[in-house]
C-alpha cells in the first residue's frame, strides 16, 4: 500500500495540540514528525506516494462511534441503514470505527445472535467495526455464553431496563449478568429507564387520547431515567461489575453517575448529540402539511429528548467538560417517516424509537468547541480516544501515534457544514432530525487504515473496505 505524508496541520490528541506532520505507511502510522522535518535530508516528499496538505487544518484520530444500530429490528420494522449505507455515512462525517450492537432476542442463543450480526456486516462496511452484544434473554445458557464473549473480541454487552416483552431484563437477571461481568471483565452497558412503570404511563396517556409523538417523552419522564440509573449503579456496586450507562439525557441521571464516581465506583456515562442540542419542545411544536402533528415522530427516541424548561443541556455539556460523562456516541438508529415512523400514527407507543446521526457527531461536537463548551482536546477525547480506551481499542484506534491504524481525519475549522438541508446527508433516511442545522467546521479528508476514503467532496471507498475488529477488555477496569 502507498505511503502518505500529511503535512502542515495541527495534530490534536486528548492531551494537546501541536504542529506536526504524519507519515502513513500502508495501513498504519509510521511517524509523527516535527513540521517539515520529513523534507530535510532525505527528500521524503519525493519518496512518498502522496502528500496531503493540511495547512490551517486539524489532524485528528478518526472518530469512534461506540453506539450504533444498523439494521436493528425494532417495532415491527428495522433500522433503515444497512451496514453498507450507515458506515459510508459515518465515513463522510469523520467516523472511522463503529461499534454496533449484535442482538440476542428472546429464545435465541447469544452465539446465534452474534453470528447473525457478523453475517450482516461482513464484506459490506466502509470502515472498521466491532460489536457489543445485546442480551435480550438472560438465562442459564446466555450467562454461560457471556463467559466466552471476550474471546470473540466482544468485550461488552447491553441490558435493557426498558422495553418489557422485547429486550427487558428484570433485576434478578441483571444481577446475574453483572456477576458474570464482574468475573470476566466484560463491560455492562445499561439502557436505564424503568420500563414497567413507563408502560403504565403510556397506557394511561393513550386512554386519555394523548396519542401524539410528544407524549412519548412525557411518559418517559426524567424520574424514570434517574431511578433506573440509580438501581443499575446499586446492582453494579453490589456485584463489583463496571457499568457504562448509555444515552444519558437527564441531568438527574448524570448526578447519580457523578455521585457514584465520587464514591469511587467504576461507572461511566455516555450522552448523544441529540440530548445536547435538541429538546422535547421540538416534538411539541412540530407540524407539517404532510404529517400534521405527527411530524414530531422524527424525534422519538429513548431515552427521550428532554424539556428545555428543565435545563438538562447545560448540565450535560458541563458533565462532558468535567468528566462526569466520559463520551459521546450517536445511538444511530434511523427510521424513515414513510412506512416506518408512521406505524405509530395515532399511537405514539408504536413509533419505532431512534434518531439517525452517525454522520453528524464529529461536526456537532466540534460546534461545542466553537461555542466554548469543550476544548479542542476534549473534543478528540470524547469522540475518539476515550471510546477506544473504554472499549478495548486503544493503541490501534483513537490516537495518532506510530503503530496505530492510520484512521485519520483532516478537519477544516474554517469550513461550514449544512446538516440535513434538502436531505443532503448520506444516511438512508427520508428526513433528518437535524434539518436546518448550519454549523462551523467541516470534514475534509478521511483516511481509514491508510486508504483515503473521503477526499474533499468525493467518496473514494468501497463496500468491504472495513473489517471486524476484535476488541480487548476496557482500559477502565479497576
Ligand atoms: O431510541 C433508541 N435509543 N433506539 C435504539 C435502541 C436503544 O434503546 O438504544
Ligand atoms: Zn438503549
Ligand atoms: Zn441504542
Amino acid at each position: 500500500m502507498p505511503t502518505t505524508l500529511i503535512t502542515g496541520g495541527t495534530v490534536v490528541s486528548a492531551t494537546g495540540a501541536s504542529a506536526a506532520d504524519v507519515l502513513v505507511d500502508g495501513e498504519t502510522i509510521r511517524a509523527v514528525l516535527e513540521p517539515g522535518s520529513a523534507l530535510l535530508g532525505v527528500d521524503l516528499a519525493r519518496s512518498v506516494d502522496r502528500v496531503i496538505d493540511a495547512g490551517g487544518k486539524y489532524v485528528i484520530p478518526g472518530g469512534i462511534d461506540a453506539h450504533t444500530h444498523m439494521e436493528l429490528p425494532f417495532g415491527g420494522t428495522a433500522a433503515s441503514d444497512t451496514f453498507e449505507t450507515g458506515t459510508r455515512a459515518a465515513a463522510w462525517g469523520g467516523t472511522t470505527t463503529i461499534i454496533d450492537f449484535a442482538v440476542q432476542t428472546h429464545g435465541q442463543r447469544v452465539e446465534d445472535g452474534l453470528a447473525a450480526w457478523h453475517d450482516k456486516a461482513a464484506g459490506t462496511c466502509a470502515i472498521d467495526y466491532g460489536f457489543h452484544q445485546i442480551v435480550g434473554d438472560v438465562n442459564e445458557a446466555s450467562l454461560a455464553a457471556l463467559r466466552g464473549l471476550a474471546d470473540e473480541g466482544v468485550s461488552s454487552y447491553k441490558l435493557f431496563m426498558a422495553y418489557p416483552g422485547v429486550f427487558y431484563s428484570d433485576d434478578a437477571q441483571i444481577l446475574q449478568a453483572m456477576q458474570v461481568a464482574a468475573d470476566t471483565g466484560l463491560m455492562t452497558m445499561m439502557h436505564a429507564e424503568n420500563g414497567p412503570a413507563i408502560d403504565v404511563l403510556v397506557r394511561q396517556l393513550l386512554a386519555e387520547g394523548k396519542t401524539d409523538p410528544y407524549f412519548h417523552g412525557v411518559a418517559r419522564a426524567w424520574q424514570m431515567e434517574e431511578e433506573a440509573t440509580h438501581r443499575a449503579i446499586m446492582l453494579a456496586h453490589l456485584t463489583g461489575a463496571p457499568l457504562y450507562v448509555v444515552h444519558v439525557s437527564a441531568k438527574q441521571a448524570v448526578a447519580q453517575l457523578a455521585a457514584a464516581r465520587d464514591r469511587g465506583q467504576n461507572v461511566f456515562g455516555e450522552t448523544c448529540p441529540q440530548y445536547l442540542y435538541l429538546s422535547l419542545e421540538e416534538q411539541l411544536g412540530a407540524s407539517s402539511e404532510e404529517w400534521g402533528s405527527f411530524e414530531g415522530a422524527k424525534w422519538v427516541c429513548s431515552t427521550p429528548l428532554r424539556s428545555k424548561q428543565e435545563h438538562h443541556q447545560d448540565e450535560l455539556w458541563q458533565a462532558l467538560r468535567t468528566n462526569d460523562l466520559q463520551m459521546v456516541s450517536t445511538d444511530h438508529c434511523p427510521f424513515c417517516m414513510k412506512d416506518q415512523k408512521e406505524l405509530g400514527r395515532g399511537d405514539f407507543s408504536k413509533i419505532p424509537n431512534g434518531i439517525g446521526g452517525v454522520e453528524h457527531r464529529m461536526d456537532l461536537l466540534y460546534q461545542g468547541v466553537v461555542d466554548g463548551r469543550i476544548s479542542l482536546e476534549r473534543w478528540v477525547e470524547i469522540t475518539a480516544t476515550t471510546s477506544a480506551r473504554m472499549f478495548g481499542l486503544y493503541g490501534r484506534k483513537g490516537v495518532i501515534q506510530p503503530g496505530a491504524d492510520a484512521d485519520i481525519v483532516v478537519y477544516d475549522p474554517a469550513g461550514r457544514t449544512s446538516i440535513g438541508v434538502g436531505k443532503a446527508h448520506h444516511m438512508n433516511m427520508d428526513h433528518s432530525a437535524w434539518e436546518g442545522f448550519e454549523i462551523d467546521g467541516h470534514v475534509d479528508t478521511v483516511m481509514s487504515r491508510g486508504r483515503v476514503i473521503v477526499d474533499g467532496g468525493e467518496y473514494r471507498g468501497r463496500p468491504g473496505d472495513g473489517s471486524f475488529v476484535k476488541r480487548g477488555l476496557s482500559q477502565y477496569l479497576l
